[in-house]
């Protein structure tokens, strides 16, 4: 036969595996987590984390004529999103090559980024 104890015992153990299970649940803000960690950079923080350096306000401190306003732009050929994803996988002369840095989706996106700064001459 169960004792007394022995039954108060169980339940007190039972009661304990139930809280934590629900403190478990009740504390994961895991997928929150995961959300943070995994969200893309956007097109701006990329801009400014990778090319902000050289092309701050769409400026070009090495080659002045070759800035990303929109003049220059197109006097270059670099006004769509195509040539200019492709200078910056490739990188040209002085600037550097992004292909091991950014992924293809990345250089879409600041790509675009430089065109629609461009359109409102980066203010
Ligand atoms: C180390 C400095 C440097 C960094 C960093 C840099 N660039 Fe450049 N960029 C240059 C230079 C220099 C040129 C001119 C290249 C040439 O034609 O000789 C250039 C040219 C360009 C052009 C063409 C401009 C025109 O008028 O023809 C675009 C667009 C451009 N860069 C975008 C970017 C983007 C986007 C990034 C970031 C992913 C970036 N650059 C990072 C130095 C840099």
């Amino acid at each position: 036969m169960i004792g007394k104890t022995h039954l108060k015992k169980l339940l007190t153990a039972t009661l304990l595996i139930l809280t934590l299970a629900f403190v478990e649940i009740g504390s994961t803000p895991q997928t929150a987590l995961a959300d943070t960690a995994t969200k893309p950079a956007t097109a701006a923080e990329v801009f400014s984390a990778n090319c902000a350096g050289c092309h701050i306000n769409g400026s070009n401190i090495i080659r002045r004529g070759k800035n990303l306003k929109q003049k220059a732009l197109k006097k270059y050929k670099m006004d769509s999103i195509a040539n200019i994803a492709n200078l910056v996988t490739n990188g040209k002369n002085i600037m550097p090559s992004y292909k091991d840095r950014l992924s293809e989706q990345q250089i879409i996106d600041v790509a675009a980024y430089v065109l629609s700064q461009a359109e409102t001459d980066w203010k």
